[in-house]
């Protein structure tokens, strides 16, 4: 695991959240770039979710971690970026089915949907789980294909 490389956000609905995850990271002894505010005023998500996908996309970090009050605006935004495939977790069974089938690079948690235990252990699977490849990706073709075709 330690040869991962993370960026993190969070919108101000998910500072708690995220501050638990890096130090998560830290403890995991992966090498994180943190993103977002330190104090609870409001910030918008499309920014923080279009940094950490192009973080990802550039190659510059692995995988991209996502947080605000539900995820779905996080994964909405860095969704729209091309080659990110970013999964809304609440659940571990999802949390390694998404990198086995979809190979997810970007993890997306509702900070007001899981406590920190929870997404703890959804970080912990989802970094350790490995891509399946064989029938799933003539499906991820088809994704590439789309955005290659669309946007
Ligand atoms: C912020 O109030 C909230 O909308 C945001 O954190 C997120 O839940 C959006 O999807």
């Amino acid at each position: 695991m330690s040869a991962l490389t993370v960026a993190i956000a969070s919108d101000h609905g998910g500072i708690e959240l995220r501050k638990s995850l890096v130090q998560l990271l830290e403890t995991l002894g992966i090498t994180y770039q943190e993103f977002g505010p330190e104090t609870p005023e409001s910030v918008d998500y499309p920014e923080l979710a279009f940094t950490v996908s192009k973080k990802v996309t550039s190659g510059e970090v692995n995988r991209g971690i996502l947080i605000c009050g539900t995820g779905v605006g996080m994964s909405i935004a860095a969704n729209k970026v091309p080659g990110i495939r970013c999964a809304l977790v609440g659940d571990t069974f999802t949390a390694h089915a998404t990198r086995e089938h979809n190979d997810s690079n970007v993890i997306a948690l509702g900070a007001r949907v899981v406590g920190s235990g929870l997404a703890s252990d959804i970080v912990k699977v989802w970094l350790n789980a490995e891509y399946e490849g064989g029938r799933h990706a003539n499906r991820i073709d088809q994704i590439t294909a789309f955005e290659r075709e669309h946007l």
